[in-house]
């Protein structure tokens, strides 16, 4: 299927120049602000934020206010019909009839694909679930060209909760793509990147190690991505707190990172970061979140200027398989076309990206 607007799902479907293109205007705006008060005139910016954030949500506002156009939407869907029972079809399909550009945070992964199948315009997943956030890794990006001066060539620490973590999945994929990086992959065995994410890095030509102590690689990275262990994504209270707290960079640890290593965050922190590492000026990620409103600035310019559809599903509508995954918005909205790619006993939902494996 195939939608007459550009949107953004996942990064990967743009090649790497259009990530470099945005890159460098998010940099020229970042420099010249004042040249991109009126690009954005007379458009309106909806945000329908099913899940709670702050960075994400205010970046994209001031973005779009920046760029001299308007914002409608919600941040709590309990103010808005969804608490009536609307289905994301139809809340879709009536907020992108008052806008030019939709962006969509939702719990459930596959979401935003799912809204831009009905969207009567541009649709940007501000995160979906555990799955993707690539405006957070287009923002990753921005920070790492102007803290470190490239995106390739980087040995990349990711410490945490690497599995619910979706800015971790999609930085992985995105930096894969540039040559000569490889990654070191930080947690406990219950908290490891997803495989599909690994098997991507492998097919890229990049290497990646699994370790579960972060002193003793601290001080070969040149950047260091911490995230916070994602309480909402448990399944009890109890293996959240047996995870909780098991990696906290401070100052101690800092000491035996090498001079020239960034500290980045998606935030929010919870307690993976003691306060007392802001002040060093290896910690970037309060610069990091400001990257982020001019990446966003550059990507909504970008998509109102251009008129390239997007290929949504590719794959083949099977009515009779569910994907396995039971959080992919399939299993909520049911009136999804089912669709998977691949062949054999093999598939791959194409919402949520899960591997799931026909019985016979
Ligand atoms: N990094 C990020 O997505 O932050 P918010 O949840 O506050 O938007």
């Amino acid at each position: 299927m195939i939608s007459q607007y550009p949107h953004l799902i996942d990064l990967n479907d743009y090649p790497v120049s259009w990530w470099n293109k945005l890159i460098e205007l998010g940099h020229d705006i970042r420099l010249h602000p004042q040249r991109y008060t009126h690009a954005c005139e007379g458009k309106i910016m909806a945000t329908l934020f099913y899940e709670p954030s702050t960075r994400t949500q205010m970046s994209f506002q001031s973005a779009m206010i920046r760029l001299g156009g308007n914002i409608i939407g919600f941040d709590n869907p309990s103010s808005s019909s969804v608490a009536k029972g609307e289905n994301l079809k139809d809340t879709t399909k009536i907020v992108s009839s008052y806008s030019d550009i939709l962006i969509i945070r939702h719990p459930q992964p596959g979401a935003a694909k799912a809204a831009a199948l009905t969207a009567d315009c541009s649709v940007v997943n501000a995160g979906d679930g555990g799955h993707l956030h690539p405006t957070q890794t287009l923002t990753d990006l921005l920070t790492l060209h102007e803290e470190k001066g490239r995106l390739d060539n980087l040995n990349i620490g990711l410490c945490g909760d690497l599995v619910n973590g979706r800015t971790v999945h999609s930085l992985c994929k995105a930096l894969s793509a540039y040559s000569g990086n490889t990654f070191v992959l930080v947690s406990t065995p219950n908290l490891r990147l997803p495989s599909y994410v690994k098997d991507i890095i492998t097919a890229s030509g990049s290497r990646y190690t699994e370790v579960t102590s972060l002193d003793e690689v601290i001080n070969d990275l040149d950047m260091l991505y911490m995230t916070r262990i994602q309480r909402e994504r448990f399944a009890s209270e109890e293996e959240y707190l047996a995870e909780k707290d098991t990696y906290v960079l401070d100052k101690k640890k800092m000491k035996k990172a090498r001079k020239d290593m960034i500290v980045m965050h998606p935030m929010p922190r919870v307690d993976e970061i003691a306060n007392d590492v802001d002040e060093d000026e290896r910690a970037v990620y309060f610069k990091q979140a400001k990257y982020g409103m001019y990446i966003r600035m550059a990507l909504i310019m970008t998509l109102l200027e251009s008129d390239t559809p997007t290929r949504l599903l590719s794959g083949t509508v099977r009515h009779k398989v569910n994907c396995q995954n039971p959080k992919c918005i399939t299993n909520i909205e049911e009136y999804l076309p089912k669709s998977f790619t691949g062949s054999g006993d093999t598939l791959e939902c194409e919402y949520c990206d899960e591997r799931i494996l026909l019985e016979h």
